[in-house]
């Protein structure tokens, strides 16, 4: 039997799939029902892209989606590591599993994600969570079905962790959180290293995807009723190095916005130190691209950038902001903040408090410095005071919303487009939808508008979000 299992990807994922197919099958048609699953994401647009593809793959395979994590039949919780203590809150709800197995003994528990390549996780579940059936991590995704056979088969605890990516493996299915929009991976992993970050560790080196594999799942997305794209990456902008065909991100960008029937492109994250002019000039000249740039910042502090390794300065970051808002004055601008990096003193802190002041961001991610053991930061002395850290935490916090709530009181009564994203859950009769800046907007409307793109009056700014309604007649 051995031999007739293909070596080559996608196929030997296709043989694993159909083999398991035929046994959820066999066991569906004994019991009357085909069995739930339940995918749990925490952590980045990353980890949401990658259960999208796990969902694929079990969808495929005959699983139909479960309401919550204890009436599942298969759960999976697809982790992220990026801050210190985020295991805690992991092993806990994976705990409580261990009651629902006992009234479902056919339940199956995975973990995969960041948090399992670092080793001395797999090795907790090794020793303390035996209930755990499946563990597979970042660079093998793919290999779901293959991994779920094997557990099928010998009912034991199957652990398949690879340390580094051996191939980018193309065209597995993928089941959307929405119809209307998606996000498509341009890079995987990052060679950074900035020296406060796990994610080079567990995410491995840089590897781009090529253009014409991009170019075809998005012409397949648009194909399937979908307008917008978000393009993933851990900086985009160092998108194409290693690739056979010399394309820059910029070049990258061009040609997906030709796509005929994509309305709207977006992209995360570009690394503030290799922001090219060129891809401020396609930005510029491209309707479909929204006006919108998450850029993060980190610190404002030119000493504390040096520490993180983030390679730009104060200046040149406001330098670059200069360079985009007189290309595209309407440019919203967001970013992530971290507040506490070892040795920032109050100083450092106010270089940061004088940055957002100058570039005026629409909204900002904060972030208490957490102490990632593994990363060069954690090894660190001079880590700062708790008490101090709160303070400039909530003084950075204050100063963010004030400018937002600004920003948008300066947009009331304009026009824009948004993408109708859903129903609002909390208002009866009205919907929820996200402009080009990225904020959101309620506004009351039928629910036939949910994926279309609308244009919407803004009524009233209330912070980080507008109260609007629809111009045209469509109400
Ligand atoms: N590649 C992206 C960020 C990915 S991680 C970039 O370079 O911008 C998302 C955010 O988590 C980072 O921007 C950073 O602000 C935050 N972060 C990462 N490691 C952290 C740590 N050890 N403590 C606090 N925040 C951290
Ligand atoms: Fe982490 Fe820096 Fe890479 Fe972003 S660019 S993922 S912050 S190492
Ligand atoms: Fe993302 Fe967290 Fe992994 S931020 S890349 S899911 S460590």
């Amino acid at each position: 039997m051995e031999n007739l299992i293909p070596n080559e990807e996608p196929l030997r994922q296709e043989y694993f799939m159909s083999e398991v197919n035929d046994i959820i099958h066999s066991r569906a048609m004994d019991k009357g029902a085909y069995p739930t699953y339940k995918v749990v994401t925490f952590g980045c647009q990353m980890n949401a892209r990658d259960s999208e593809k796990l969902s694929g793959i079990l969808s495929g395979i005959g699983y139909t989606e479960a309401e919550n994590e204890e009436d599942a039949d298969l759960v999976l919780f697809n982790t992220c590591t990026v801050r210190e203590n985020a295991n805690d809150r992991l092993y806990g709800r994976v705990g409580q599993l261990k009651k629902s197995k006992e009234k479902n003994h056919d339940m199956i528990v995975g973990i995969c994600g960041c948090m399992m390549q670092e080793a001395e996780e797999v090795e907790k579940i090794k020793k303390s969570y035996r209930h755990v059936d499946l563990v597979f991590g970042t660079h093998n995704i793919y290999k779901l079905a293959e991994i779920l056979f094997d557990h099928l088969t010998t009912k034991k605890q199957i652990i398949n962790v690879m340390e580094s990516a051996d191939m980018i493996v193309e065209k597995l299915p993928n089941k959307r959180q929405y119809a209307f929009k998606s996000g498509v991976n341009i890079t995987f992993g990052c060679n950074n290293f900035c020296s406060y970050c796990i994610v080079p560790y567990v995410r491995g080196r840089e590897r781009s995807r090529k253009p014409e594999e991009i170019i075809d799942e998005i012409k397949t997305l648009v194909a399937d009723g979908v307008k917008e794209i978000m393009l993933l990456g851990q900086n985009v902008n160092s998108y194409g190095r290693g690739l056979e065909e010399e394309i820059s991100f910029a070049g990258l960008l061009e040609r997906i916005a030709e796509i005929e029937g994509l309305e709207r492109l977006r992209f995360m994250t570009p690394h503030p130190k290799d922001l090219s002019d060129e891809v401020i000039e396609v930005m510029k000249n491209n309707k479909k691209i929204c006006k919108h740039l998450h850029l993060p910042l980190q610190s404002g502090s030119s000493a504390i950038l040096k520490k993180m390794n983030r390679v730009y300065t104060k200046e040149d970051y406001l330098n670059l902001v200069k360079r985009i808002k007189t290309a595209i004055p309407d440019i919203s601008l967001t970013t992530d903040i971290i507040v506490g990096f070892p040795g920032e003193t109050e100083g450092d802190f106010l270089d940061t408090l004088e940055v957002v002041k100058e570039v005026r961001y629409d909204s900002a991610f904060t972030f208490i410095y957490s102490k990632r053991s593994g990363t060069p930061a954690a090894k660190m002395e001079e880590q700062v005071d708790p008490k101090a850290i709160k303070d400039r935490f909530d003084r950075l916090l204050k100063t963010v919303q004030d400018i937002a709530a600004e920003n948008t009181k300066k947009n009331e009564g304009k026009c824009m487009p948004a993408l109708v994203e859903g129903k609002n859950e909390h208002m009866e009769g009205y919907l929820t939808g996200k402009l080009e800046n990225n904020l959101t907007v309620h506004f009351k409307g039928q629910e036939r508008l949910i994926g279309e793109i609308v244009d919407v009056i803004l009524d009233e700014a209330k912070g980080f979000y507008y109260m609007g309604h629809i111009k045209t007649s469509e109400v």
